[in-house]
């Protein structure tokens, strides 16, 4: 006797839902609505991931030129049963702009470039289409800035969904903290706000897991005068002992809890020696205070006791978007000027409990498996060890609960990050379990209830216990909303709200 539960038959239902694609081309062409169909000429060049280690056969990559565009397409996609996604930047590390499966109506928003710089309140109006480059040069155009990573080509629509972190989110939050409200086209077409006063519990959700909930057309967001002075800091370390390399850990989590400023930014990056049992290390960061005030904050951290000398530093000081431009690393800011690159990758992501910070054994044993395991992994790859808290951290200021983003007492935000090595076009199957015992080495060296996360902006389809690790306490309110905003579940993907 075979009894199917309600969940059950909704699911069959669902897939045998009727997705009849030649209705939605002529619902997307009687609205003038751009789209790139499967086997029409362009249509592998804009079904292509960014991270090349997907390939995912969306059923069409639309290009709405309006608001207006954006609701016929999503109310197309869904009419017809067909999982609908934004597409912002592109960057999702597992291409679920793509729909992370395949069949998935794109809505891609690169024709949504807007940017509304507002003197009177300070806010800025950013449609989604807009990349990071674009947003911090439009900004600082008119003196203003935006807490936000450091790769131009990112998307701002991705990045605000998830969280957005940069050198100054220290002082200012992630992205989208900043968030004061949005446009969101809902499952059914319907265009919403979403702020404080209108929609408040949809709010909420896009600040953490908007991509679950709708697709935001545009943000305001909060803007900050742009520093007059940031003192861009490069400390590089060659072929450091696991000794040493262990202690430009410890000593930055005893740097980071005593008091140091709002206006300091870093992140440690971890790279491969020119040995087994050596590393490269780097600390890198930018300094929003006054440049006379600089060493005085880091001299601290680099007279610790055990810290090496550096092998080469730069430090210097100059205007804000002459830091951001140091921080992109050779792309133009401006995206218009040269396309996109991508990579073939896999990346995972632990961030840190500021209460329980990583114990000497854990560091000792993380930095042990990147000097030896690193040495001969066939795959290339680094680690960022990113300072989301320590003292004075505005991201930890923010009360959890008055956003979705998941986690809020984090000290550290590490990204492990393994690439197919130049040249090869596939990632090294060994490239999966060498960064999977990286982040094992850190948690088989901490206590069994270690109260840790993960960081949605850097995504992982291949996470145990992803839904607690991603959102937390945060996930029973996200499921009950789910079922309000996006009934039919259109937006459905990877690693998303259920
Ligand atoms: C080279 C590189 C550098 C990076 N550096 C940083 C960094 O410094 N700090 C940091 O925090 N992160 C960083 N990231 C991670 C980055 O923030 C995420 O990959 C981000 O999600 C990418 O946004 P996107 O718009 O480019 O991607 P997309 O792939 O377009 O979008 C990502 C996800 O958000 C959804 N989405 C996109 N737009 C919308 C929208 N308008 N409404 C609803 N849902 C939407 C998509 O459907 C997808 O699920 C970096 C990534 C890369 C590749
Ligand atoms: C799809 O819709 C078109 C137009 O209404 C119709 O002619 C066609 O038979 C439908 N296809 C399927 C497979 O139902
Ligand atoms: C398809 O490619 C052609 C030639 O590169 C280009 O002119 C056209 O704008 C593209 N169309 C879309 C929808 O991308
Ligand atoms: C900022 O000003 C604009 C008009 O210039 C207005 O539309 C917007 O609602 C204001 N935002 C806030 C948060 O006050
Ligand atoms: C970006 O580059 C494009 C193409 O060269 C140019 O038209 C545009 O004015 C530039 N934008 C900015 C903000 O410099
Ligand atoms: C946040 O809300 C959850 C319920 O969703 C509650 O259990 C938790 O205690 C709250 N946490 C804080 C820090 O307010
Ligand atoms: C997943 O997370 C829950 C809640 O923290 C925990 O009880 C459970 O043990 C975790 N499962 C695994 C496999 O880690
Ligand atoms: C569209 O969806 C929203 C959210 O589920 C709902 O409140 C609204 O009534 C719907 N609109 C229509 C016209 O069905």
């Amino acid at each position: 006797m075979v009894s199917l539960s309600a969940f059950t038959i909704a699911t069959l239902f669902l897939c045998a839902a009727a997705q009849n694609v030649t209705i939605l081309k002529q619902t997307l062409s009687a609205a003038g609505v751009t789209a790139v169909y499967q086997g029409d000429a362009n249509y592998s060049t804009v079904s292509r991931a960014y991270n090349r280690r997907f390939t995912f056969s969306p059923v069409a990559v639309a290009f709405p030129t309006t608001v207006s565009q954006v609701s016929t397409a999503v109310a197309a996609g869904t009419a017809q049963n067909y999982e609908v996604v934004a597409r912002s930047g592109g960057h999702s590390y597992i291409a679920n702009c793509l729909g992370g499966n395949n069949g998935a109506l794109v809505v891609d928003l690169s024709q949504l470039k807007a940017i509304t710089v507002r003197p009177s309140n300070n806010t800025a109006l950013i449609e989604t289409g807009n990349r990071l480059g674009d947003v911090a040069l439009a900004l600082n155009a008119n003196g203003r800035a935006l807490p936000h990573g450091t790769s131009p080509y990112v998307g701002i629509g991705g990045h605000s969904a998830y969280g957005g972190f940069g050198f100054t989110s220290r002082a200012w939050g992630l992205t989208l903290d900043r968030v004061t409200s949005a446009t969101v086209v809902l499952a059914n077409g319907t265009v919403v706000s979403a702020s404080a006063n209108v929609n408040p519990d949809l709010y909420w959700a896009i600040r953490g897991a908007s991509p679950s909930f709708g697709i935001v057309t545009s943000i305001e967001v909060q803007t900050f005068p742009a520093p007059p002075s940031v003192t861009v800091f490069s400390y590089n370390w060659n072929d450091l002992s696991i000794s040493a390399a262990s202690t430009t850990i410890t000593a930055f989590q005893t740097f980071a809890a005593s008091n140091i400023p709002p206006e300091f930014g870093a992140e440690l990056i971890f790279g491969q020696g020119s040995s087994s049992g050596k590393l490269s290390v780097q600390l890198l960061g930018g300094y929003y205070g006054a440049a006379n005030l600089f060493s005085g904050v880091i001299a601290p951290y680099l007279n610790a006791a055990g810290m090496p000398k550096p092998s080469s530093q730069v430090v210097t000081p100059g205007s804000y978007i002459n830091s951001v431009t140091y921080f992109a690393e050779g792309q133009s800011l401006n995206t218009s000027t040269a396309p996109d690159g991508s990579d073939n990758f896999y990346t995972k992501s632990l961030m840190t409990p500021s209460g329980s910070p990583m114990s000497a054994a854990a560091v000792t044993a993380f930095v042990t498996y990147m000097a030896n395991q690193g040495f001969s992994s066939t795959a290339d790859w680094f680690v960022e060890v990113e300072l989301y808290g320590g003292s004075n951290s505005a991201i930890n200021a923010v009360p959890l609960n008055s956003t979705a983003f998941g986690k809020r007492d984090t000290l550290f935000t590490i990204q492990f990050y393994a690439s197919a090595p130049s040249g090869a076009t596939t990632y090294p199957t060994t490239g999966f379990t060498f960064l999977d015992g990286m982040v094992s080495s850190i948690l088989n060296n901490s206590p069994a209830n270690w109260n840790y996360g993960a960081y949605l902006n850097y995504i992982d389809d291949m996470l145990a216990n992803a839904t607690t690790l991603y959102y937390g306490s945060q996930y029973a309110r996200l499921m009950a909303l789910k079922a309000t905003w996006d009934p039919s579940d259109t937006f459905r993907f990877p690693v998303g709200v259920a």
